[in-house]
């Protein structure tokens, strides 16, 4: 699909009034990194991702029909998005209006009828607040797929294929890793020859074949520093640009989604462990060789890494890590080794956690409407 096949002709929102969706949708965690975008939020390269369960974002879109409808244009165009109010955890939050009021922004395009509704977005993450973990991914795949709602309450013609496409078309306007946040345990981001149907406009299921060793994979989030990102992402993505080895990494991504599309068919659980933890590897040395300069890990993030070698060297075990752009740690492994490795967590690892803090999760399958109301 194209970006015009994402515009609606002409909505009808006359005999709609009022209502509300709820969507719960999980957060992902990337195999191969997505580190690098141009405007509008195209991928430099194609990433693919596990989808998590456990870590989502629960949100409820309510909206009715505001009353400016007969206001002139003028008075529509200085107010430029939908009206709303959003509240996360129960608590107003008027400082997360800026990032939202630019994603109505950037979808009104595609979504002329929001512009005949007010708005109140209220928003809760299964993960504490400020652990370090993009609640980015999560949040605007939910949000953008209650808008497929409305969409879908206004147009109940659209097929399902189309309704998911459109959501993480949507979601990646609002933020690029939550376009794969919508359907799919495995989900493939960026136009890639041996991907089916890959797109840079939308995330798609894999469905490629996946061995049975990747069933129920398993993901520990080692939450090593709570704090607010270092760096944001859309900061850390601009120092790709110009960066003196960005082409090479673009092109290593694209082959290593060759080698990751082998890998989960062969089962060579092995190859992923060398694959994923060089993926993110190589995204920390993006960034610690970008101008200006980063690093994200901390002390205990190496000291985590090192147990993890020293760990798989005396034991036969295919536990390994990966890295977002922060301190934190994932850490990824088969069902197989669920027990074994809680005691390795259990009596090595969480003392290098804040406060001991660690999030068990596992692939999940993607995003559920809990609610309908009208
Ligand atoms: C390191 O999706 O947060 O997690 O598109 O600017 O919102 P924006 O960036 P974002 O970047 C995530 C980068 C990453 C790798 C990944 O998830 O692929």
């Amino acid at each position: 699909m194209i970006e015009q096949d994402f515009i609606p002709r002409s909505i009808d929102t006359s005999k709609l009034t009022k209502g509300s969706f709820t969507w719960k949708t999980p957060s992902n965690i990337a195999l191969v990194k997505y580190w690098g975008k141009r405007e509008p939020q195209i991928p430099e390269n194609t990433s693919i991702s596990f989808t998590l369960d456990a870590c989502h974002t629960i949100t409820t879109l309510s909206f009715s029909k505001n009353v400016i409808l007969s206001a002139p244009d003028s008075y529509r165009d200085e107010k430029s998005h939908p009206v709303f109010d959003i509240y996360f955890e129960g608590k107003k939050k008027d400082d997360f209006k800026p990032k939202i009021a630019t994603f109505f922004k950037r979808i009104e395009k595609y979504c002329p009828y929001l512009k005949d509704f007010d708005f109140k977005i209220e928003s809760e993450n299964s993960f504490p607040h400020s652990s370090g973990i993009a609640s980015s991914a999560s949040g605007m795949s939910a949000l953008a797929l209650c808008v497929m709602s409305l969409e879908k309450e206004l147009n109940s013609e659209i097929s399902d294929e189309y309704f998911y496409k459109k959501a993480s078309f949507l979601a990646r306007l609002g933020s690029g890793s939550a376009c794969r946040s919508v359907k799919g345990e495995v989900v493939v981001w960026g136009e890639h020859q041996e991907i089916k149907d890959s797109s840079n406009l939308y995330g798609v299921e894999f469905t490629d074949e996946v061995h049975s060793n990747f069933k129920n994979y398993q993901d520990t989030i080692l939450l090593v520093d709570k704090g607010e990102k270092q760096v944001s992402s859309t900061l850390g993505h601009d120092l790709m640009i110009g960066h003196p080895f960005a082409e090479n990494r673009f092109q290593q991504a694209e082959e290593n989604i060759s080698k990751m599309k082998s890998i989960l068919k062969s089962g060579d659980l092995k190859a992923f462990v060398n694959l994923v933890e060089s993926e993110a590897l190589t995204l920390h040395a993006m960034m610690m060789t970008s101008n200006p300069y980063f690093i994200l890990m901390k002390p205990n993030t190496l000291k985590i890494i090192h147990k993890i070698w020293e760990y798989r060297e005396i034991i036969n075990s295919n536990v390994c890590f990966t890295l977002d752009a922060g301190a934190n740690v994932h850490l990824l492994f088969p069902t197989s080794e669920k027990e074994t490795i809680a005691k390795f967590v259990d009596i090595e690892l969480k003392q290098f956690c804040q406060n001991n803090q660690y999030i068990e999760d596992g692939v999940g399958r993607g995003a559920v409407l809990m609610k309908n109301e009208k």
